[in-house]
């Protein structure tokens, strides 16, 4: 949590609510350079959300917006709509009224802004700090809240959301990212009316199999990538969170998110406060492309971990070997990763487990010792000859699961999450360790410690999670079992949080057999996450535009595979490049021009991965636009950029235009060269040409002659 505070800009003395109201009705803004929040207090002391848009520079103006709707919605009062807070009090009234109390302003350490809002009821002693940080150069405001029980006894939270924003707009369309294994994150688009649209997830540990945490809400009117009014919001929550879009009847839509309450009733004891995640987001009022770049730079200065670091190229052996490896196929594996010249070799899955080796996804998982059988030299062995070959060394390890044939279950059956008295289900063969329980924290933590201090040269690891919360039950939280899904994210917060202290920097992927656990409180402590299994480079044109809605290209995983194999090797290969690449894939699959192609790309790759990783991403043309797709990253300085372009499944005689590019300087000279080059190049390679030109009237880049076929230019820009 944030720990405030450098300086105090401004602070309302404590006021009792009454003398709120009294006092001259305060008028609270949250705002960043584009983007204002503007909350007042009524003359009933209650606090409502008064303007949230584009930021109003006339301060004297602020004084004619409209009271609104209330800021945090109580359940049992008059307004009939969903309410952002419940809570049951011991006496079992389960009403709440709250009221302006005082509310101030702090700059942080890291230069945002955190304006705290103290509201308390005023018949029970329940107290709530509304917290909005913002980081004005990002258009980005963080919202959360605390609840505080004042009571002698326990209360019980029935619903407890981070955030309710309110738009008073005459039309709302809502994208969604809904998806499943190896499809995920496919758009969608649908106009909310009257009534509730609720997207939410109960998968617990895996939580966004099926979606990923965020959204888009264009208002007024659809929004395109350059154009439209956008909102762009996402919960950092490793676990259930739900989204609830509800229109009232005069058109006015409340966005509520948070915690999924559901089987979640939360008992907070005498003293005790509920903090709530982060509800992160932006509002772009020039289209998509702006919000997703607020979020993207915001992301990689202050969220992702080691954001403005590098990140290193791999060669992963899952695809290449699955469970069937040996020290002599590994070690010929990393001379493939020498070839290609990539900076790391992964070890992934079936590397550990004696009395039940992992030889399938059917047993050993949680018995985190090497197979003798397989490994007889161990770990080290392979930290050494990576060593020897130039290279570094990476492992997989999914500490917070368990196959029932382990000698970790039949040890500690207790520290599973599963059901007494009913036979157990399974996912992937698996259950999930009961992280809400500090011995099971203990020996998560002792995972990756134990690696760590054996073998300190382990230079990466690949976090994964394949199952979701099944058979609901925690012997640990027998008197409290509505807590586990919430308890149980915050105990994987406590030991990613263990690690972090004690290895501050040792890069990790997030994974969860591909993307289906991806939010903003993980990448605290992940440096980046594997999008999906699916790595067909035509799916992933999709699903990295998908996730690019949000997270930074930096911190997202794309290998090149055999899967799709009627694509070339280069369109696999610009595909992949468009995130941090890595190859899944052994040079036994590749011929030896594919071979040579590979390696240079890599060398391509690292001239360009500063651009890429952290140069502003602009989404040029959609892969949902049907045939073809392109995007773009320039270097803050506009110095430099990349662009990639894709001609997916051209029709004949498709009239196409030039693509316009955008981020450059007008009024500078950009040489543009063509690299990754196999086969044709453009006509207008090596030509010059001014900023302007380029975003005004655009190039050529696409083409109706092939299917699959892909082109990258780098720009430099000249004197
Ligand atoms: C998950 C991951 C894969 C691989 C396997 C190993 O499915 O997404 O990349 O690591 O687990 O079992």
């Amino acid at each position: 949590m944030i720990k405030p505070f450098l300086s105090i800009l401004a602070a309302c003395a404590l006021l009792s609510p009454l003398g709120a109201a009294a006092q001259g009705k305060p008028v609270i803004k949250v705002e960043t350079q584009g983007v204002q929040l503007v909350m007042k207090v009524g003359d009933n002391g209650r606090l409502y959300h008064s303007y949230l848009g584009p930021r109003l520079t006339h301060e004297g103006d602020l004084q004619h917006l409209p009271q609104g709707i209330e800021a945090y919605l109580t359940h049992g009062m008059e307004d009939y709509f969903e309410p952002a807070l419940h809570v049951e009090h011991s006496d079992h009234n389960n009403t709440c009224e709250l009221k302006y109390v005082s509310h101030d302003v702090t700059q942080l350490p890291d230069g945002a802004t955190l304006t705290t809002i103290n509201l308390a009821d005023e018949v029970y002693p329940t107290r709530v700090k509304l917290l909005f940080t913002a980081y004005a150069q990002h258009d980005i405001i963080i919202e959360s809240t605390e609840i505080t029980n004042g009571e002698k006894q326990p209360v019980v939270l029935h619903k407890f959301a981070s955030s309710l924003l309110n738009l008073d707009r005459s039309r709302y369309f809502l994208t969604e990212y809904s998806g499943d294994w190896a499809s995920e994150v496919a758009m969608s688009e649908t106009e909310l009316n009257f009534g509730k649209k609720v997207l939410d997830t109960k998968l617990g540990s895996r939580h966004s199999m099926f979606l990923p945490s965020f959204f888009q809400l264009s208002l007024d009117a659809l929004s395109t990538e350059t154009q439209g009014e956008v909102l762009v919001g996402t919960l950092a929550w490793t676990g259930n969170f739900r989204f609830t879009f509800e229109v009232d009847q005069n058109g006015a839509l409340r966005v509520l998110s948070g915690i999924n309450p559901y089987f979640s009733q939360y008992t907070l004891k005498a003293g005790e406060t509920f903090k709530t995640p982060d509800f992160i987001f932006t509002l772009s009022d020039s289209g998509r492309g702006k919000a997703a770049r607020n979020f993207h730079s915001w992301a990689r200065n202050y969220r992702l971990k080691d954001g403005n670091a590098t990140r290193m190229t791999l060669l992963n052996n899952w695809e290449a070997t699955y469970f069937d490896f040996n020290e002599e196929r590994l070690v010929g594996l990393m001379d493939d990763a020498v070839k290609l010249g990539v900076d790391m070799f992964l070890l992934d899955d079936g590397w550990f487990g004696n009395k039940y080796p992992r030889s399938s996804d059917h047993q050993g998982l949680g018995d985190w010792q090497e197979t003798a059988s397989k490994l007889p030299h161990k770990l080290g062995y392979l930290c050494q000859k990576a060593r020897e070959k130039g290279i570094k060394f990476g492992v997989w390890i999914e500490p917070e699961m368990v196959n029932p044939k382990s000698v970790l279950y039949e040890t500690h059956p207790d520290w599973v999450i599963h059901l007494p008295n009913r036979k157990e289900y399974y996912f992937r063969n698996q259950l999930v360790l009961d992280l809400s329980n500090p011995k099971v924290q203990d020996h998560v933590f002792g995972v990756v410690d134990r690696l760590l201090t054996h073998y300190p040269e382990i230079a990466f690891f690949k976090w994964d999670c394949n199952s979701p919360v099944t058979n609901i039950w925690s012997e640990h939280l027998k008197e409290q079992p509505t807590h586990l899904y919430v308890d149980y994210v915050r105990g994987l917060y406590n030991v990613l949080e263990r690690v972090k202290a004690k290895y501050p920097h040792v890069p990790m992927m997030l994974c969860s057999g591909g993307g289906g656990r991806i939010d903003y409180e993980a990448l605290r402590y992940f440096t980046e996450f594997w999008p999906s299994d699916n790595t067909d480079p035509v799916e992933r044109l999709y699903i990295q535009w998908g996730f690019s809605s949000v997270y930074p290209v930096k911190a997202q995983c794309a290998h090149v595979t055999t899967w799709n194999r009627t694509a070339d090797i280069k369109f696999r290969v610009d595909v992949a490049s468009m995130g941090k690449l890595g190859f899944d894939i052994k040079c036994a699959d590749l011929k030896p021009d594919e071979e040579a192609f590979c390696r240079s790309a890599v060398e391509n790759y690292n001239r360009m991965k500063p651009v890429i990783l952290d140069g502003d991403q602009y989404r040029l043309v959609s892969p949902y636009d049907g045939r073809h797709a392109s995007t773009m990253f320039v270097a803050p300085d506009k110095q430099r950029a990349v662009v990639f372009v894709f001609d997916v499944n051209p029709r004949y005689h498709e009239h196409l235009l030039p693509v316009k590019l955008q981020g450059l300087d007008p009024d500078r000279q950009y040489r543009v060269k063509e690299t990754n080059v196999r086969g044709d190049r453009y006509a207008f390679d090596g030509r010059t040409y001014s900023g302007q030109y380029l975003m005004m009237v655009g190039l050529p880049l696409f083409s109706t002659r092939r299917g699959l076929t892909s082109h990258v230019i780098e720009l430099e820009k000249l004197s």
